[in-house]
């Protein structure tokens, strides 16, 4: 317990220090750029069709996903572990705050979450607070390794910026479901995004 506690403080610093170093641009390549593009396109796809109107990004980090929740229309704040994330993020004119997840009490009817799960050693406490404050819906955007795009781009970006990257573990998408699944939270959409290298989950809270 107090190994992971350790390491989850040594995975926030990690964090941290990214978007100190990241600059104006957050650090954010071509590919990157690529990537969100399809993000947001699912993403909108997704929370168009559903019935809600507050939301919670849970490590808003660079603010691009916050910016795409925030401009359809959501009362959606941000919360960020890194207070170099957060001071970009108020910077670009978004509600976003400094808090830890584990520290957030009120409820909303949308919890998202995009690559932030995989870098815990043990993510399902987690996953259980996601679900605490949701009202409704959790959505999840996740790197997907048993894709084979997913695969081979997790494996390159490891030779290539292994210095850079933050430590992901090889969850699978049936890990995120059976927790959700055990807390009475039912799949719902598990769309492929950009080539199957991200899986996007939505979950409903069942009675
Ligand atoms: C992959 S980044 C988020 C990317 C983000 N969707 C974007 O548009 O840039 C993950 C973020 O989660 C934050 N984070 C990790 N654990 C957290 C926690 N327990 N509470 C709040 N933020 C956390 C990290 O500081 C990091 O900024």
């Amino acid at each position: 317990m107090k190994m992971e506690k350790d390491q989850d403080l040594k995975m926030y610093d990690t964090w941290d220090r990214h978007w100190r170093d990241a600059g104006d641009s957050c650090g954010i390549t071509w590919l990157g750029k690529w990537m969100f593009k399809a993000k947001k396109k699912s993403l909108l796809k997704r929370i168009s069709d559903l019935d809600i109107t507050t939301a919670i990004e849970v490590g808003c980090g660079s603010g691009t996903t916050l910016e795409i929740l925030q401009a359809a229309g959501l009362r959606c704040r941000g919360i960020d572990a890194s207070p170099h994330a957060v001071e970009n993020c108020v910077k670009k004119g978004l509600n976003a705050r400094l808090q830890k997840m584990e520290e957030v009490q009120e409820q909303f009817d949308l919890v998202f979450s995009d690559g932030v799960l995989e870098h815990f050693l043990d993510f399902r406490p987690h996953a259980r607070h996601f679900m605490a404050i949701s009202r409704r819906y959790v959505l999840l955007i996740q790197p997907n390794h048993d894709s084979f795009w997913g695969r081979t781009l997790a494996y390159l970006s490891g030779l290539l910026r292994q210095r850079q990257n933050v430590h992901e573990y090889n969850y699978r998408m049936d890990d995120f479901i059976q927790v959700f699944d055990e807390n009475r939270f039912k799949l719902v959409a598990s769309d492929p995004v950009f080539c199957d290298v991200f899986r996007l989950l939505l979950f409903e809270k069942t009675q």
